[in-house]
């Protein structure tokens, strides 16, 4: 240091004071760890050590060799100027060590002290308040999750049950906004609640069931028992005892008395589905309960009162057997007190967007499918259509089409009608029942078998060997068929 002995005491004297004041600690320690000199904020904070070596005073022992290892510690290892922190006793302290040339060019260590100790607690407080505030969040932010999760499941909940209502209703209604079935549908409702027997008529797949459900549901007998019975696939004896019981001994092997389904359903209603195919001994039996509102069972002779509503359906033209003898002309009276005729598909229409819709849906929802665009094209070709199976076919040409559909749309990849346009008003199945009479199982079969044939190589322009992995037939046991029904693929092409 340069200058005259007074300018020296000055900045001495300056120094002294600045370091007096400031609320830092201050140490001068020498080269032999000894504390030189102490500011006052360093001596109170901890007591006077200045030229102290260790001494008697536990705490001032302490105190002294805690801070002479900090300050060899830190001499030794040359942590000149750099802030660092430690624990001290209770406390935590910052300090950052300078050299000091001393006045007798002796080298010397300013230790700068700062006590951390509250600022430590605050930062730990804030923290821990930190982390407090932390869990407090996670916990909301988790129920907000959970709260979240509960109603994105109420509203799937909410959106399952919208379908579902949605649907609900459609299930069983008689779809469709035609003149014919708006007439139809409120000739329904007219008659249903009157006990008058009634007879639906109506080509295979027109709906037939679906009205007699409807009556039935619409009728005051609704919460009674209602019985179906599809009388062509019952033979007639079994048919008979079926519906008006026996006696006991009444034929082989009626070993006891029994109810038929006529007393069974008492008071309820009974639907005979194609009625046109009874036989005359049963077609008597079942005037007696039209006319008489009785029963004999089958073996007996005494009647029983019952009270049963008839609702029968038929695809047949019952006027007509009536007139070739095939259907008894007071049995078709009583049957036909009223009539319910419904109009085959090709003559409304206008009902066939409404159906598809309603099918779309309806299996959209089976099959888990997406389908919600329906093009023009389609929807023309199923206009053009004339739809011989009717509603039943149109139903399965939207459900298969609902099925195969690769995105959410319906091309004329799905497209497969049941029957060729154009085709007569019979489905297929219901020509070959009437083609039944006089023949062997065995000519109706191969008469099948060739339809199905000419059907399929028409279908594939003559086509074989198409037609043969569609049919999934060996080619040569297609041509030994062909040959046996004398088909010529060329006369198809
Ligand atoms: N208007 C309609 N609305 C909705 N579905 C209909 C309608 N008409 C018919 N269907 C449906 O078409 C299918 C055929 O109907 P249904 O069985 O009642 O015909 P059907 O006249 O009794 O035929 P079949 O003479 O062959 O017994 C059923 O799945 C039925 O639900
Ligand atoms: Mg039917």
């Amino acid at each position: 240091m340069e200058g005259t002995p007074q300018d020296i005491d000055r900045v001495v004297s300056n120094q002294r004071s600045l370091l007096e004041t400031i609320p830092e600690m201050v140490l001068l320690v020498n080269n032999n760890h000894w504390v030189e000199y102490m500011n006052p904020s360093a001596k109170n904070f901890f007591g006077d050590l200045c030229r102290q070596v260790i001494n008697d005073d536990p705490l001032n022992q302490n105190t002294l060799s805690e801070l002479l290892k900090i300050v060899a510690k830190t001499i030794q290892e040359n942590k000149v100027g750099a802030p660092l922190e430690t624990a001290f006793g209770q406390s935590h302290i910052e300090y950052t060590l300078a050299p000091f040339r001393g006045y007798n060019d002796d080298s010397l260590y300013w230790f700068f002290i700062r006590d951390l100790t509250d600022y430590k607690k605050q930062l730990d407080e804030l923290s821990s308040f930190h982390n407090n505030i932390e869990t407090i969040l996670s916990h909301k932010i988790n129920e907000l999750k959970e709260s979240e999760r509960t109603r994105q499941k109420l509203a799937s909940e909410l959106n399952s049950l919208k379908e579902h209502l949605k649907e609900q209703p459609a299930e069983g209604k008689m779809v469709g906004s035609s003149r014919a079935l708006s007439e139809m549908r409120s000739m329904v409702f007219q008659v249903a609640k009157s006990d008058a027997t009634i007879l639906i008529t109506g080509e295979s797949g027109t709906g037939k069931e679906l009205v007699a459900n409807l009556i039935r549901e619409s009728s005051n007998r609704n919460d009674k028992p209602f019985l179906k019975i599809n009388c062509n696939t019952i033979n007639d004896s079994l048919l008979e005892s079926d519906l008006f019981g026996h006696e006991k001994g009444a034929f082989t092997g009626a070993d006891s008395k029994r109810k038929g389904k006529f007393e069974v359903v008492d008071g309820g209603t009974i639907f005979l589905d194609e009625i046109g195919d009874i036989s005359p001994r049963m077609q008597a039996a079942l005037l007696r309960v039209l006319q008489d509102g009785d029963i004999i069972r089958v073996g007996g002779n005494s009647p029983t009162k019952i009270d049963v509503r008839v609702i029968a359906a038929t695809n047949l033209d019952l006027a007509l057997m009536v007139q070739n003898g095939t259907f008894r002309l007071d049995l078709y009276y009583r049957l036909n007190i009223i009539n319910i005729s419904i109009p085959p598909l090709r003559e409304r229409k206008e009902d066939i967007i409404d159906l598809t819709t309603h099918f779309i849906r309806k299996y959209r929802q089976a099959f888990k499918r997406e389908i919600n665009f329906l093009p023009q094209s389609i929807l023309d070709r199923l206009l053009l259509h004339n739809w011989p199976g009717n509603v039943r076919e149109l139903e399965n040409v939207i459900q298969r089409a609902v099925l195969m559909a690769k995105n959410n749309m319906i091309t004329e990849n799905e497209l497969f009608f049941d029957t060729q346009p154009g085709n007569n008003n019979q489905t297929p199945q219901k020509n070959y029942l009437q083609r039944i009479d006089g023949r062997t199982l065995k000519d109706m079969v191969a008469d099948f078998e060739k339809d199905i044939i000419l059907y399929s190589l028409e279908k594939n322009h003559g086509n074989v060997p198409q037609t043969v992995k569609q049919l999934n037939i060996g080619k040569t046991a297609f041509y030994d068929k062909m040959k046996r029904h004398s088909i010529s693929p060329k006369t198809l092409k």
